[in-house]
């Protein structure tokens, strides 16, 4: 159970808005007969009897939360570690503000990736129209679906294709082994783990497209989500379309809010 309190919209016969949606995050994040309590809801009702759990990252990927549990007399009080993003292999980064919408989008974008289908993924559109940020959402989302982890690969600094396979080893703290080409050693530590990697930005270094392919080939259990203005046009590439919310800004965000 998950227990927050705020102030919900009612969009009949509905309770929806942010706080619901943090609600479900946080009792996303417990596990079978452990009930779990937010900050506000806590210092609202100081008499309870709660264990401070300290601060967790939840998958809404906004600023860490703490997170209390609830003692119930002759429950058990045990429970496995919380299911928040530091207890998960990610660097995925936090984010100033809530998603608004976007619900169809994440949801289409991680079935997709988890289809064992796709490989790679790639979000195309304009600058700005919310690829980046679409991408970390659905990313956030599969951090319990690929165990060996989801990390974000920023290739918006780099001009030079040949950085992008250094720039994933960085990401992923692999050490260049003298006598190594960097590729080898990544693909032997990428070989036969399961993980996400989010390739943002590939537009700036579309010419190393080949050695994602490559990657792809040598590494089985590796996905590929990239953001890019163009498609990176190799093979095995599924190209899914962003485009900008209907309003600019946050005009008209009310209607968009998530809905649980
Ligand atoms: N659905 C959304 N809800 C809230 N903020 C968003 C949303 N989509 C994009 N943004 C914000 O708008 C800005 C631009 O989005 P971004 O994902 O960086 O676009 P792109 O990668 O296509 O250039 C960022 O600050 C991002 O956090
Ligand atoms: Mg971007």
């Amino acid at each position: 159970m998950g227990i927050h309190t705020g102030e919900p919209l009612v969009v009949a016969p509905k309770y929806v808005g942010l706080e619901v949606h943090k609600t479900a995050r946080i009792m996303a994040a417990g596990h079978g007969g452990q009930v779990l309590i937010s900050e506000t809801t806590k210092t609202l009702v100081p008499e309870i009897d709660v264990m401070d759990l300290g601060k967790h990252r939840l998958k809404d990927l906004l600023q860490p939360e703490s997170l209390y549990q609830l003692h119930v007399a002759e429950q058990p009080s045990e429970f496995p570690a919380l299911k928040t993003l530091e207890n998960r292999p990610t660097n995925l980064p936090v984010q100033p503000n809530a998603l608004i919408g976007r619900e169809a989008e994440v949801a289409e974008v991680a079935r997709s990736l988890t289809s064992g289908i796709v490989r790679l993924l790639t979000l195309t559109g304009p600058g700005g129209t919310g690829k980046t940020r679409l991408a970390l959402q659905a990313a956030a989302e599969l951090t319990d679906t690929f165990a060996a982890g989801v990390f974000f690969v920023s290739l918006a600094p780099i001009r030079d294709p040949a950085l992008v396979v250094t720039t994933i080893a960085l990401t992923l703290s692999v050490r260049e082994v003298s006598g190594e080409p960097l590729e080898r050693t990544l693909v032997a530590y990428l070989n036969q783990k399961e993980m996400l990697l989010v390739l943002d930005n590939f537009e700036h270094v579309v010419d190393a497209a080949a050695s994602i392919a490559e990657l792809l080939v040598s590494c089985p259990r590796l996905t590929v989500l990239a953001t890019s203005r163009e498609r990176l046009r190799i093979g095995s590439e599924q190209v899914y379309p962003v485009a900008a919310t209907s309003s600019p800004g946050e005009a008209g965000c009310d209607r968009r809010l998530d809905e649980q």
